[in-house]
């Protein structure tokens, strides 16, 4: 006969030793911030680590480029021209702010100011719904 005092016990701390993968999973879904990416796209405009970590220098850059030095196009890491456009390149792309930037800056509590004058077609869209009064 076993000692069910033992095996029960046993057999909960079993489980919950299994499952720990899951639970921190199911944290980390909700912790780890998730940008939607562009679907009929592959590609950035520089590679997708490069763009992770210095994107906010890069919009520096095309803006000096372009509002300073009146160049209007820049040459990604795979040779392709693109034109200098927060809202017409960038959002072309990447069309919510909501759903792609702010998913990662509200994680790291950063809010650049960029969206007091610059907007994405997504938020576009929805400024038109709420002006004709159909939210
Ligand atoms: C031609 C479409 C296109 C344009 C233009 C574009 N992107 Fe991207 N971007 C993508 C795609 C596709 C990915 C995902 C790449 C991958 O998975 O390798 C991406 C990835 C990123 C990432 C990393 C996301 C992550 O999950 O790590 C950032 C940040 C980003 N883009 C910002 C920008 C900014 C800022 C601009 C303008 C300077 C821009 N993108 C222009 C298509 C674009
Ligand atoms: C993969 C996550 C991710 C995505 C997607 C992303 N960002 Fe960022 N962004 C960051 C992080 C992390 C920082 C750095 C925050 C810090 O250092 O305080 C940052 C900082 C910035 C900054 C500088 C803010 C400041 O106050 O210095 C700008 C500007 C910026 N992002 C613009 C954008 C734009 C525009 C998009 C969408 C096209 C975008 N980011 C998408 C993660 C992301
Ligand atoms: C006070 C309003 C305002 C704010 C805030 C602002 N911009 Fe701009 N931005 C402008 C104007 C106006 C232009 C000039 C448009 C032109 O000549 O094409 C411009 C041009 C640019 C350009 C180059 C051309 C273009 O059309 O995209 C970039 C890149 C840019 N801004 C990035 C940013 C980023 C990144 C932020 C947030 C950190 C930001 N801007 C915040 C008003 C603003």
């Amino acid at each position: 006969m076993y000692n069910s005092d033992k095996v029960i016990p046993g057999i909960i701390i079993f489980i919950i030793f299994f499952t720990i993968p899951m639970w921190l999973n199911l944290g980390g879904a909700k912790a780890i911030p998730r940008p939607e990416l562009p679907k009929e796209e592959k590609n950035c405009v520089e590679s997708k680590e490069y763009m992770r970590a210095y994107h906010m220098k890069l919009l520096l850059k095309w803006r000096n480029m372009a509002i300073r030095e009146g160049k209007r196009t820049f040459v990604g890491a795979d040779g392709k021209t693109y034109l200098i456009s927060l809202q017409n390149t960038c959002m072309k792309c990447h069309k919510s702010n909501e759903k792609f930037c702010d998913r990662c800056h509200k994680f790291v509590a950063t809010h650049p100011d960029c969206w007091h004058c610059h907007i994405a077609p997504e938020e576009v869209a929805k400024l038109r719904r709420w002006q004709n009064g159909n939210r």
